[in-house]
């Protein structure tokens, strides 16, 4: 059963973001651009390298503790997914947690389709309320599950590409989104040695290397730009300060280029920085629960403790004295 898409505002203009990041004294490109359709076919590959464990660690411990999920939230609940992509690996969380119905929210309208497709083949009973939008503004859910329990869906430790001011501020506008008392699944990254967090991040194929090099290939088609890629290198080292892989693109040499007739010079060695992914200690993701309004419930990782999926409940809002 599909109810038609509703369209909300894109985000912001990718433009004015790139000829303000590369104006910057560190050059900064934000890495929600990563994702045209060549970038979102070379992140799925990612997720298939053997040093890319985040992907088919979250799935496997979903599978193993879905029914532990569905033992503490209670059956029948809407599953709303925030940043659904092409759902492919949801449709057995939702029959796990024998979901009533499903909101995948997503920006793009070709995935919400591809996810639409696929779950009338899969679970053609499920009613689906596709929603297309930015999933970090606020928004009200359709009025067709309004009436229902909710679960909010955020796997892949997405939240990891935001900083933690963002993250907290992500999180305070699901809890809005799905309303006070309401539980959120949510799988973020473990932090752990730097050996194993880099390779991730630098895979031998050089998958990742070409998703990070495509943003230039990005820029250079989509805003007249005159880019060489060749004159940058993927940069990938983890920030043990900050707790966070950095994705730089270096140059190799030095080099000039122009982006809608705007001109930048770069040095061999300076960089832009293309994205972040924080990595969690349990204790962190604990504080970072409480910090945007949410009880964390229960978590559960694999037995290697690469990866977290936790479980957290909606405060209600408190009146202060
Ligand atoms: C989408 N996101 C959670 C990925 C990550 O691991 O931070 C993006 C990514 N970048 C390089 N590899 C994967």
């Amino acid at each position: 059963m599909l109810h038609l898409a509703v369209r909300a505002e894109p985000g912001s203009d990718f433009a004015d973001a790139v000829l303000a990041g590369l104006a910057a004294p560190q050059k900064v490109v934000p890495a929600r651009f990563f994702y045209d359709m060549a970038g979102s076919e070379l992140f799925e590959a990612i997720t298939r390298q053997p040093e890319y464990y985040p992907t088919r660690t979250e799935i496997g411990i979903l599978a193993c503790h879905a029914p532990d999920i569905a033992a503490a939230v209670g059956p029948g609940r809407a599953v709303v997914e925030f940043g659904s992509g092409s759902s492919l690996k949801t449709p057995p969380f939702l029959k796990a947690v024998a979901a009533s119905a499903y909101v995948p929210i997503d920006i793009s309208a070709e995935f919400l389709d591809m996810a639409a497709r696929d779950l009338a083949a899969k679970l053609p009973d499920l009613p689906v309320f596709p929603l297309a939008a930015d999933f970090t503004r606020p928004m009200a859910l359709p009025a067709g599950i309004a009436a229902r329990l909710k679960l909010g869906f955020f796997p892949g430790s997405t939240l990891g590409n935001m900083g933690p001011a963002a993250a907290v501020d992500l999180l305070r506008t699901f809890g809005d989104t799905l309303g006070d008392g309401e539980p959120l699944v949510i799988g973020l990254d473990l932090r752990k040695d730097a050996a194993t967090l880099e390779a991730a991040y630098d895979d031998a194929a050089g998958v990742t290397a070409a998703f990070n090099l495509n943003l230039l290939e990005r820029i250079n088609r989509d805003l007249d730009a005159t880019i060489d890629p060749t004159a940058f290198a993927h940069h990938a080292p983890f920030n043990a300060d900050l707790g966070r892989i950095e994705m730089h693109l270096r140059a190799v040499r030095d080099t000039t280029f122009t982006v809608l007739g705007h001109r930048f010079v770069m040095a061999t060695g300076e960089t832009i920085h293309t994205e972040n992914s924080y990595k969690w200690t349990l204790v962190e993701a604990r504080l970072l629960a409480r910090a945007a309004g949410w009880t964390p419930v229960a978590v559960w990782t694999d037995p290697a403790e690469m990866f977290a999926v936790h479980l957290w409940r909606r405060e209600a809002a408190r009146l202060e004295p």
